[in-house]
């Protein structure tokens, strides 16, 4: 325990280990220390230094002294979240902060979000302001979610009619702009692509890419739609491998999300085509030609550098061993594998459900609930927001705060030191200031609910993800 505050001085020195002087990210911590130092007057000696005993890249120590500030680190990864300590500790402790040593890492490596950008068009200024808000809260992945049955969200240059006419896109130049935006800020972006189920935008522009031809127009609402792309092709096969080319060279991250969820396979059970690709290939089944189509991608998208994400509805032991399975149903049967496993259990990480079905505390929990399971290979955990409701930044913020502040807390911070009550009273106290202003938050007396409307909500929901699997054909327990 120090004691003392940390009080201002009149006047900024950062002393910075060349070693980190060279890296871009620098760019965005000497501008945020500027920042803080014009408003609080309060760096006075900033010390950074490299230190090679820290447990990993993330892990950073912090020191506050009356007249001495420190940071030590292995990366600019632990720099950064540093100072966004720090950042939290002045705007915590704007007269005085209390003088301390801490040392921090995270428990899990892979603190993500999902947005869902193809259901509603969600403007880049948007998203910049979400990645403000993740590195704030020391999240270091986003999920964006580029297509979908409802819309396709980026251009392509081979295949210009994807998303054409639609309510909003992404030029290429955007998007790169974007990725290194939140790479000054330590958060990856990777693509999600959703295949070979939830691809309608893309058939109602290459109706030919289906089994039935279509023509197709692009569904509202949410749904599990029937046509899907067509296996059978060889251009189908053709498009889905230049549409990664685009993507892989667009995103650096060395991953691509290729959906693989929910998919209806009536169309290749009636198609001439898939059922002779399952012939020629000696499958007995189209369970068995998903897979066989999966494995295809997965090792394409390989050879372009990049590791394949799916979901986990159809993935077990047969499917290429260094897929990362997203676990998100935990309704479904998991055949236990060996596949690195990110969790993004609906009942807990799905933010676009009301405060009733996933209170805060639920949110909250979880964090603690996957720092317990040892069992298998688990990166870490993805916060999702579906939008087929959500369609501006007022809905998007109350379904957000304060539960994915509570989410990145817990998968941050050690599952001993997991405190609720603590976190509702820093939040209720400080929140509303660490979050860019205006931001929409959700009133308190919303944020848990009484049990049997809990229960009932959850029973509801059950039946409803029962019955959507059952009409994609996926085995349940
Ligand atoms: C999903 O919610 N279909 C991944
Ligand atoms: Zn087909």
């Amino acid at each position: 325990m120090l004691s003392g505050t940390f009080t201002k001085p009149s006047q900024m020195i950062v002393a910075l280990d060349p070693f980190f002087s060279s890296s871009n990210a620098m760019h965005y911590i000497r501008e945020y220390v500027d920042e803080t130092a014009a408003e609080n007057e309060r760096l006075q000696n900033l010390t950074i230094q490299k230190k090679n005993d820290l447990q990993n890249e993330d892990a950073y120590r912090l020191e506050l002294l009356p007249r001495e500030c420190k940071i030590e680190a292995k990366s600019v990864k632990g720099v950064f979240y540093a100072v966004q300590t720090l950042r939290q500790l002045f705007l915590a402790y704007p007269h005085a902060i209390p003088c301390c040593r801490l040392e921090d890492s995270p428990a899990l490596p892979w603190r993500a979000f999902m947005l869902d950008v193809a259901r509603s068009f969600c403007p880049i200024a948007e998203i910049r302001r979400i990645i403000d808000i993740l590195a704030t809260f020391k999240m270091n992945v986003l999920h964006l979610h580029l297509s979908d049955d409802q819309g396709w969200r980026i251009i392509s240059d081979r295949y210009p009619n994807l998303g054409e006419g639609a309510s909003g896109r992404y030029t290429k130049q955007e998007i790169k702009e974007l990725v290194a935006y939140a790479q000054d800020r330590q958060i990856m972006i990777i693509p999600e692509i959703d295949m070979p189920g939830h691809f309608t935008a893309a058939l109602s522009a290459y109706p030919a890419f289906s089994c039935t031809g279509g023509p197709f127009t692009i569904p509202n609402g949410e749904g599990i739609f029937q046509d899907i792309l067509c296996v059978g092709k060889k251009e189908s096969l053709v498009f889905v491998k230049q549409i990664l080319e685009e993507i892989a060279s667009l995103f650096p991250a060395p991953y691509i999300h290729l959906g693989g969820d929910e998919i209806p396979l009536n169309r290749w059970a009636e198609c001439p085509n898939c059922q002779n690709q399952k012939y020629l290939l000696g499958l007995p089944d189209e369970k068995a030609l998903l897979r066989w189509f999966c494995n295809e991608v997965t090792s394409y998208a390989r050879s372009l550098g990049k590791q394949v994400l799916l979901y986990n509805d159809y993935v077990n032991q047969a499917y290429d061993e260094k897929i990362i399975i997203q676990v998100w149903n935990p309704l479904l049967k998991v055949t236990r594998s060996t596949h690195p496993v990110i969790m993004s259990d609906y009942f807990h990480t799905y933010l676009d459900m009301d405060h009733t079905l996933l209170p805060l505390l639920e949110v909250y929990r979880y964090g603690k609930r996957l720092q317990k399971k040892k069992d298998f290979s688990l990166l870490g955990s993805v916060f999702m927001l579906w939008t087929e409701y959500i369609v501006d930044r007022e809905q998007r913020d109350l379904h957000l705060f304060p539960r994915l502040i509570a989410g990145a807390e817990s998968l941050w911070t050690a599952q001993e030191q997991h405190k609720y009550h603590r976190f509702v009273k820093t939040f209720s106290e400080y929140g509303a200031m660490f979050l860019p202003s205006p931001v929409h938050i959700t009133p308190r007396k919303l944020w848990n609910t009484c049990f049997i409307v809990f229960a009932l909500q959850r029973y509801k929901r059950r039946k409803r993800v029962k019955r959507n699997s059952k009409q994609a054909g996926i085995t349940l327990f």
